[in-house]
């Protein structure tokens, strides 16, 4: 298949080009180098050290024989991502391509306009280049679980449910609550690609997440290849932050009590399940929904693994420190299974290595860059509030 990636630069958009390429796929990919910009803004850097994009390219070549395609350009540019679907005709296209951090969004006005615009203007061209040029192209799209907040129902990984509006039993779109700018972004991403598929028909995959954690696929066999990883208080995400702050014995910052619940699943299990979702592509016309996260664990129950782990790799427990919770978030009595049945049906459920055995590679590969984490140590601490 060819699969053109938006935001191939990124975390999950390298890792998911290097197993594309190695099963065989050819890949197209677009990135603005946005996030390499928007993290050195907030004074942080990735913690393992990534190449350049022409540099990334010479490695894949060196290690795989495969060649990827890359164009620097905006995908909030119509002409620019119209001409490379008509140029490259891809069978599926990816959209990463989007500002992905929450704290990044709540910083001021400007940050919230350019998460909005950025993000929905992207979603936007990718439909009306298919709309306009008429093809048939699978898009998978990713979302984010947090994009329905904590309901107190079990989330149907269906769009749509079956409800009594004014007393007539009808359908409607499974109701959402995000918790940030840019999580709102990613609700409206959904209903324009659930409008559009109502509208022109356009095949989509609406892929909702939880948080992703780890330093390697099997894919990245040497340090030429890493992806990048954020550590930070804007740009980290919780497993990724916790397991740098132990490498330097630095306390593992909790915000709030530590008993909100996230669905986490690790790097290697996302890519798997996204190269599967672009192998098994929907009908054509088909709207579906994936929910996908592998173990449900409080903060605290995570801090609790990482600091195990630490004893047993890095020789010390590091503490363990509650800060004030700067987001506006439920944090206790959650309800949360969200409903998973697409992907165990395509048989790519398992786990494939345990949190436990995940942390302890995680902590092999970040200690040689231990220095690197020491450079951003002051930038733990939240520094955006949701409120003053
Ligand atoms: N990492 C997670 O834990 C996680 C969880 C759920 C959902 N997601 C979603 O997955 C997607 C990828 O996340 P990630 O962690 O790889 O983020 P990332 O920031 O590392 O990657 C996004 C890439 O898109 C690029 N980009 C952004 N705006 C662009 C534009 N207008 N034009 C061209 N390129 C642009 C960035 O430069 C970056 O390389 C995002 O949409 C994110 O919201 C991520």
């Amino acid at each position: 298949m060819r699969v053109l990636i938006l935001g191939i630069d990124g975390y999950l958009g390298w890792a998911l080009a290097l197993r594309l390429v190695r099963r065989g796929h050819e890949v197209v990919g677009i990135d603005n180098l946005y996030t390499r910009k928007a993290v050195a803004e907030v004074g942080s850097d990735s913690a393992l050290p990534i190449l350049s994009m022409q540099d990334r390219i010479k490695a894949v070549e060196e290690a795989f024989g495969a060649r990827i395609e890359f164009i620097e350009g905006d995908a909030t540019n119509y002409y620019l991502i119209r001409k490379a679907m008509d140029k490259h005709r891809p069978d599926a296209v990816v959209h990463f391509a989007e500002q992905r951090s929450a704290p990044y969004s709540m910083i001021d006005i400007e940050h919230a306009k350019h998460t909005v615009i950025n993000n929905l203007t992207s979603t936007l061209n990718v439909i009306y280049a298919i709309k306009e040029l008429k093809r048939d192209v699978h898009v998978l799209k990713m979302g984010t679980l947090g994009e329905y907040g904590y309901p107190a129902f079990r989330i149907p990984e269906d769009a749509f449910i079956d409800a009594v509006i004014q007393g007539i039993r009808d359908k409607i779109v499974v109701p959402r609550w995000a918790g940030s700018w840019y999580h709102w972004s990613k609700v409206f991403d959904s209903y324009m690609l659930l409008y559009a598929n109502k509208l022109w028909g356009l095949t989509i995959t609406d892929f909702h997440q939880g948080p992703v954690y780890g330093t390697r696929t099997t894919d990245i066999v040497s340090e030429e290849l890493f992806t990048r990883f954020d550590v930070d208080d804007v740009w980290g995400t919780v497993i990724n932050r916790f397991c740098a702050e132990a490498v330097i014995n630095h306390p593992l910052t909790i915000y709030g009590s530590g008993l909100q619940k996230k669905g986490f699943t690790s790097l290697e299990d996302t890519i798997t399940a996204l190269a599967a979702l672009i192998e098994n592509p929907p009908e054509p016309g088909e709207f579906r929904t994936v929910h996908h996260y592998r173990e449900i664990k409080t903060l605290n129950e995570m801090a609790e693994l990482i600091r195990r782990v630490a004893k047993q790799i890095l020789g010390y427990e590091p503490e363990i420190m509650h800060l004030p919770n700067p987001r506006v978030e439920p944090e206790e009595d959650l309800l949360y299974e969200p409903e998973k049945r697409v992907l165990p049906k395509l048989g790519i459920y398992r786990l494939t290595r345990v949190m436990e055995d995940e942390v302890v590679m995680m902590l092999k590969d970040l200690k040689p860059h231990a220095d690197r984490v020491k450079r951003i140590e002051a930038l733990f601490r939240p520094r955006v509030k949701w409120r003053d």
